[in-house]
């Protein structure tokens, strides 16, 4: 068989190949095969820079659906809000709600989700993942190309033309290419024409999208349209996020904590937490925020402490709030009144941790209480339904590199060292119904948007009984069924939540979160 035979057998065997299989697959032609094309294709000349190739494509899509496992059913069996509202005043409360969300969701500034199809088979390369833009500024589109070319399309010298359209921006050409015609300079319809590729990609170049409606933090979606083909091509619009860099001073742990207690009543508690921070951090501030009644109140004046003094039982969150409010360094360190620093916990390994890895907030273990150092939540439902079921197994996620028996979690203690720029973004709810107890709510806010930590093997002192106000203490302080109650409810409406429940573990019997 000679040469030309032979490649002629194989043209046919192909030719019957594709005859078979067109329409089920798609696939370019490999090297031989190419070769081939360029033959069948014949007369057909490549402009410079450009080659011939045949390609098959596939005429059907598959649109089969997937059966995927529904993650939707709410894992739950603890609080919901029926529990606490009879049907018709759930019926409003929720429209309400519906109307409170909507307006939250209006002024969210983080980016919603934009389902974005690449299709495998378009000629335009462009950047899927888009181009940032300050808003009123302009950007190049950096990318933007078209790849290949219907031979016949070129050969016939036909229009090539491609169409751009933005809502949020116009388009400026940097230059302008000879022999190409462009429309709609200037505006938010763009249309590009020529016969020569080359000289569309060139022009293509040049193209620069300009910012028009200001937005502090948006995107634009730019649709360009070539040939029967589109792609999306978003432009997020971002002004620039000034930081918020802290004085470091002389770079030493008080130049660079601030130690925020929330207090009442427990004076002698107080004291020893006090004492131990003098003992072990020396130097460092502490803004202590006090509603104890007036009868009750009494000064703890000491070198670096400021007591604010706040109206009587205005609660526990909104001291806490007040405390973080004084904070002017870059860490803070919160604890309660009942916590105190032992002589093994470790507080510059929470600085390093911070310092040097992207978590927000770490926290410690309480003594005798080691086993619950942390937990995570479980997430189900759906989009406004969703229900959370605080987990102690597993308590945590992986551990963080370079500090053992640190791991990353979702719920921590109440003793906790972070970041303050971000807490206070944050912030702590001053509402009545966390004015006698409060743990998670800090931790279901920071869900999503802070990364939080938990170490086992940094204990702190924790003694509630330390002192005598404990009897007198727990009239004001106990909590009781009524304001457990106050707060779930409160939790359960405030974020939109179907269902919550805690679930302790199995080596756990259930014992009350305390302050
Ligand atoms: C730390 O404190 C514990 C208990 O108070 C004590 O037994 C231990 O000797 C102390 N260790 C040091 C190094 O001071
Ligand atoms: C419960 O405790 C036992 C013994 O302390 C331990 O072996 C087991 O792993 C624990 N179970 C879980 C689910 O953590």
């Amino acid at each position: 068989m000679s040469r030309d035979q032979r490649s002629r057998l194989f043209r046919s065997a192909l030719l019957f190949f594709v005859g078979c299989f067109c329409g089920n697959y798609w696939f370019k032609f490999n090297l031989t095969a190419d070769s081939v094309a360029k033959r069948e294709a014949g007369s057909i000349q490549a402009p410079p820079g450009y080659e011939v190739k045949t390609i098959l494509r596939s005429l059907r899509r598959e649109h089969e659906d997937i059966p995927t496992e529904k993650e939707t059913l709410c894992k739950c069996g603890g609080q919901r809000p029926s529990h606490y509202l009879s049907p018709w005043q759930l019926a409003n409360k929720q429209k309400e709600q519906a109307e409170s969300l909507e307006r939250f969701e209006r002024r969210r500034i983080d980016l919603k989700d934009v389902y974005n199809q690449v299709e495998g088979s378009s000629p335009i390369s462009y950047p899927a993942h888009g181009v940032y833009c300050r808003p009123r500024r302009k950007v190049r589109l950096n990318g933007v190309r078209i790849d290949w070319f219907d031979a016949s399309v070129v050969q016939g010298q036909t229009q090539l033309t491609v169409q751009l359209n933005a809502e949020k921006g116009v388009f400026d050409l940097a230059s302008s290419v000879d022999y190409v015609a462009a429309e709609g300079e200037g505006t938010a319809q763009l249309t590009i024409r020529t016969t020569n590729p080359s000289l569309l990609n060139r022009q293509l170049l040049y193209i620069v999208y300009r910012n028009t409606l200001y937005d502090a933090n948006t995107f634009d979606l730019v649709r360009l349209q070539y040939a029967g083909f589109t792609a999306t091509i978003p432009v997020h619009i971002q002004q620039v996020q000034l930081p918020w860099l802290y004085d470091q001073k002389g770079g030493k742990f008080q130049d660079r904590v601030t130690v925020v207690v929330k207090t009442f009543y427990r004076y002698s508690n107080l004291k020893r937490l006090i004492a131990s921070i003098h003992e072990y951090y020396p130097g460092t501030r502490m803004v202590i925020a006090d509603d104890t009644p007036s009868k009750l109140f009494t000064s703890v004046q000491a070198p670096n402490v400021d007591q604010f003094r706040m109206p009587e039982n205005i609660g526990y969150f909104a001291g806490r709030n007040l405390g973080l409010s004084q904070v002017s360094t870059e860490y803070f360190l919160y604890t309660d009144d009942d916590h105190y620093i032992r002589n093994d916990t470790r507080l510059h390994m929470f600085m390093s941790l911070l310092d040097k890895t992207n978590f927000h907030l770490v926290s410690a273990t309480y003594e005798k209480r080691e086993s619950k150092f942390s937990s995570t939540l479980e997430v189900t439902g759906e989009n406004n339904h969703i229900c959370l079921l605080q987990r102690y197994e597993p308590n945590h996620f992986h551990e963080i590199p370079g500090f053992p028996g640190c791991y990353a979690n979702e719920i921590c203690q109440n003793f906790f060292m972070a970041s303050t720029n971000e807490v206070k973004s944050i912030g702590f709810d001053p509402d009545q119904a966390l004015a006698r107890i409060g743990h998670e709510e800090i931790f279901l806010s920071a869900l999503g948007r802070l990364r939080t930590a938990a170490c086992r093997n940094n204990v702190i002192g924790h003694n509630r009984k330390g002192g005598p106000e404990f009897k007198d203490y727990g009239k004001f302080r106990n909590p009781g069924e009524k304001s457990e109650a106050l707060r779930f409810k409160y939790n359960l409406f405030k974020h939109n939540l179907a269902c919550t429940q805690i679930d302790w573990g199995m080596n756990t019997t259930k014992t009350k979160t305390k302050k």
